[in-house]
């Protein structure tokens, strides 16, 4: 048996070939154009947001373009530059979008439930002026005590909620606690639209900056004008098609990701109990949507990577230490990591689909029995 790292969940093709064909014909293929709009339209049902939700055509660049309508918000220009509290513990793609803006990472130390530390980290210099925590694998930090630090220190906060589409605080989504958030609807997601992500925020200035940022930053069509260095973010008509089924079929997502996570809790638990590995500790007020299930392993990942892989199970090296990195190396400022440090080579993301049988479920959870069987 093969079990994948990932199993995009897709519409069938008879569920979007008509709706293309409309789209083929009218030529309205992107642009602002009409299934995009009802995508955004129904998304903002979903959230509950006050301001209707921007698409873009990637997670990415959608993360670029909120960081870009921030530092615009603040009346910074592109070669502005201050720091960022964002953990170390993250996909390359969070730093990559602040240090393109011409920012400086801080990199800070994430806990045990592999989330930003916010008890650790500190304020320690006027250069800072933003905060960035990582929705790592849906788990969210406490976004209570987020709001009051970032009030007590006058900080922008920006939520790279990548990873957890669906995710709650307290019964409530995270855009609901005042923050702007980005949210990556690529395939390997908890909620996909092929490529594609949305930024949700409650400040009209920067949501107005972020309709014309994605379009090259026209602020007016006649002569395109623009008013900032903007790139070219829009969402194709095909994605949001795509997006469009999915959204129908959200409640089913989610239910069928809590369930197969409850199984792999239960399994988890037994061997953390047994002390062989650590599970992430989600807090007690975040429903997680479980993107990957992570482990940390007591031992260097290698061996547990190759013996899943002998048996047909994909596994992941994720995420990653980013003041590692080649490029980061050395270059921006650190806090103490020393959570992160313990964890990097010890952590692996298991896969967890939403469409699982209980063969692939007990298949897994037998490769993982066989590899301490052996160690013992
Ligand atoms: C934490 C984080 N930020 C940003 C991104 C970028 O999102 P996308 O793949 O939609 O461009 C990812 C994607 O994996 C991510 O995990």
């Amino acid at each position: 048996m093969q079990i994948n790292i990932v199993k995009p969940f897709m519409p069938a093709i008879t569920e979007v070939v008509e709706d293309f064909a409309r789209c083929l014909e009218s030529g309205l293929v992107t642009n602002n154009s009409p299934h995009v709009r009802l995508f955004e339209e129904k998304l903002q049902a979903f959230f509950g947001c006050a301001l209707r939700p921007s698409l873009h055509c990637n997670g990415q660049l959608a993360l670029f373009h909120l960081i870009q309508a921030w530092k615009q918000k603040l009346g910074c220009g592109p070669h502005d530059s201050f720091e960022v509290l964002v953990p170390s513990f993250t996909f390359s793609g969070t730093i990559n979008a602040l240090v393109t803006n011409n920012l400086r990472p801080v990199f800070c130390d994430v806990d045990e439930g592999l989330v930003l530390d916010l008890a650790k980290l500190s304020v320690d210099s006027p250069e800072v002026r933003m905060i960035l925590p990582v929705g790592a694998y849906g788990n969210l930090v406490d976004l209570e005590r987020l709001g009051t630090l970032a009030k007590a220190h006058d900080l922008v906060v920006i939520l790279d909620n990548a990873p957890a589409f669906g995710s709650r605080f307290k019964g409530r989504h995270p855009h609901a606690y005042g923050f702007s958030e980005m949210i990556s609807f690529h395939a390997t997601k908890v909620f996909n639209s092929m490529e594609g992500g949305a930024n949700i925020v409650n400040d009209a200035e920067v949501a107005e900056h972020l309709l014309r940022l994605r379009d090259f930053g026209q602020y007016e069509k006649a002569r395109g004008d623009v008013d900032m260095p903007g790139l070219n973010s829009k969402m194709t008509e095909i994605c949001a098609l795509v997006g469009l089924r999915n959204l129908e079929k959200v409640d089913f997502i989610l239910r069928s990701r809590a369930r197969n996570a409850a199984r792999y809790l239960q399994f988890f638990g037994d061997l953390e109990q047994r002390g062989w590995l650590r599970q992430m500790k989600v807090n007690a007020e975040v429903s997680c949507p479980y993107l990957y299930f992570p482990v940390i392993l007591e031992e260097d990942a290698t061996d547990f990577v190759a013996h899943m892989q002998s048996r047909g199970v994909a596994v992941r090296r994720y995420y990653t230490a980013n003041h590692d990195l080649k490029f980061y190396r050395g270059k921006y400022r650190r806090q103490n990591l020393g959570f992160t440090e313990a964890i990097k080579d010890r952590i692996v993301a298991l896969p967890l689909h939403t469409v699982m049988s209980d063969e692939e479920i007990n298949h897994l959870m037998g490769a993982v029995e066989a590899y301490y069987d052996e160690r013992r």
